[in-house]
């Protein structure tokens, strides 16, 4: 049975890192909402409590009952999780004097307690909390203390609970991770068998068993989630899979043929659907942001729609959903984040049943699945793209020409982010090895990556509301500018902007002036999200 451990939702902004961390050590993990725990699921071997926005003493605060927890399982209380608990068994907890935030270091800790076994003196940790436990409930000892914390972690006596007020989730906590490994590993006892290799085999299994003989429709895009859910379903069914993958006339230089291509390679059985003349002649003239949005909606769910009732033994609809958009859409708090981006499900009329095979996946897992199933590298590491494409990347109305333009200049850009190499070293370089980032280190540990694989996304915008005068040869011109645009983010959810090399810069922006007939200028967006967002509509 695969073990698990249940990680607690109390609405912290770092629960989902936290799975990422449970993960990372070879343990699949869920996340929950604080109040459903699977009292009945066999196979748990430890919780965590998450953080929280709020107090323990804010009336809209959660606070489970935890009695059928304690004893039974192993528990671990991060900051509002470890606060809670010492408030509800007699401990106190109040308002700092002023708010505990940033970096700290443990001064004072016990070295023989299985959960900090192997951290050193002074080890750095991350602190983020309004309240602080002032006192632990009778017979609980503390394990670690700050200069400003006393009660930095704590355990419950005889008991297999712990608390600590810090964030070991984050990267800030140098040893954090070596924390999460004592608590999931040597007292949980997860025997660390969760890997992209038995991701695939039991996945597979359960494909079989849930879809059987029936055919399966799943829509492409040519990013990593449906491509990956595409060549695992493949490995489970094979020709009773058929994909679909619509041209909104949108899309970046030479992509739907370059895509096509790569999904014949694999395998895959896909219908390609040239719909561009209809998705472009109903965008004529639209200018707001929200219209041409959901005009590419709506028409791809005609033109979908369509493609899939001509499959007419179409049993199941399969969808690339990955786990970070269903726990977003759990959000406890009742904040809205991120909105969900994918488009509306197939007509009622199909009775189609629905499989995800990714739902329990961080992106970083899908593509080490996708590494692992023998994709090829520049499917698995592309850039996430929007689903409307160039079209929120085009300001104004969108014509067939400005598609043409934003794609030269674009193709471009995203050419030279990948021709350009950077060689970093230490730190950065053992950072995107661990991400999977394609590399390898020299013995002098350097590792040589290309800019394109250390962003997590970038692309082109065509100003094209804007004109201003150039000069070219003994011409002056009256043409377009374009922002170029490159982040790095985990998640999308926040995102700062990448700092490109000057040198790298200038070579691109020539060679768009050019080689791109109606862009004179070339700007580079220097904003974070938030305030902006990624796409500039
Ligand atoms: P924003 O612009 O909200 O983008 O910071 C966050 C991430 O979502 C992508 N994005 C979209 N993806 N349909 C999609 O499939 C959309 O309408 C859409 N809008 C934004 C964006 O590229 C970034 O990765």
């Amino acid at each position: 049975m695969q073990q698990k451990i249940i990680i607690l939702d109390f609405g912290s902004q770092t629960t989902q890192l936290i799975g990422r961390r449970v993960r990372e050590l070879n343990t699949f993990c869920e996340i929950l909402p604080y109040n459903k725990f699977p009292y009945e699921d066999e196979s748990v071997i430890g919780v965590i409590l998450s953080g929280s926005p709020y107090s323990v003493y804010d009336p809209e605060a959660f606070k489970p009952n935890l009695d059928k927890l304690r004893n039974r399982y192993p528990i671990l209380g991060i900051c509002y999780g470890a606060q809670y608990m010492s408030h509800l068994y007699g401990g106190k907890v109040e308002p700092a004097g002023s708010r505990e935030y940033g970096r700290a270091n443990l001064c004072d800790f016990k070295s023989d307690n299985p959960l900090l076994k192997g951290f050193v003196a002074n080890s750095q940790v991350w602190m983020s909390h309004g309240d602080t436990i002032t006192a632990i409930p009778h017979g609980w000892n503390v394990i670690a203390s700050t200069d400003k914390v006393k009660y930095a972690a704590y355990q419950a006596c005889n008991e297999k609970l712990w608390g600590v007020q810090f964030h070991p989730e984050v990267f800030h906590s140098i040893q954090g991770s070596l924390l999460l490994k004592n608590f999931v590993v040597d007292i949980c006892g997860s025997r660390q068998d969760w890997s992209p290799a038995s991701f695939i085999e039991s996945t597979v299994a359960e494909i079989k068993s849930q879809v059987g003989n029936d055919r399966v429709i799943l829509g492409l895009s040519g990013g990593v989630d449906s491509s990956v859910c595409a060549v695992l379903l493949n490995k489970a069914i094979g020709s009773n899979l058929t994909c679909i993958f619509v041209d909104h006339g949108m899309l970046r230089k030479n992509e739907f043929h370059d895509v096509m291509h790569d999904y014949e390679c694999l395998g895959l059985n896909v219908v390609g659907v040239d719909a561009s003349d209809k998705f472009l002649s109903d965008l004529a003239g639209v200018t707001d942001p929200e219209g041409k949005r959901k005009i590419i909606g709506r028409d791809f769910v005609e033109v979908f729609n369509a493609e899939a009732k001509k499959i007419t033994d179409a049993r199941w609809l399969a969808q690339g959903t990955i786990y970070p958009d269903r726990i977003e859409s759990l959000n406890i708090t009742g904040k809205v984040i991120k909105s969900h981006h994918n488009v509306g499900g197939l007509p009622e009329e199909m009775h189609l049943g629905l499989c995800e095979p990714l739902k329990w996946l961080f992106k970083d897992e899908v593509r080490r699945v996708g590494r692992q199933l023998g994709m090829p590298e520049h499917l698995i590491t592309r850039h996430p793209f929007p689903g409307p494409g160039l079209a929120v990347r085009i300001l104004g109305d969108i014509t067939r020409e400005k598609v043409r333009i934003l794609q030269d200049a674009d193709d471009i850009y995203i050419q030279a982010l990948r021709d350009y190499k950077v060689k970093l070293k230490g730190e950065d370089a053992r950072k995107v090895l661990a991400a999977g980032v394609p590399g390898n280190m020299t013995d002098s540990g350097e590792v040589e990556v290309s800019l394109y694989d250390q962003i997590w996304q970038a692309g082109t915008i065509l100003l094209s509301t804007v004109r201003s005068v150039g000069v070219m040869g003994d011409e002056r011109t009256y043409e377009h500018p374009v922002a170029l645009r490159a982040v790095t983010s985990t998640d999308a959810m926040t995102a700062d902007w990448a700092h490109l090399p000057y040198d790298f810069m200038a070579k691109v922006s020539n060679d768009i002036i050019n080689h791109v007939k109606g862009v004179n200028r070339v700007c580079y967006d220097i904003s974070s999200k938030p305030p902006s967002t990624i796409e500039w509509e």
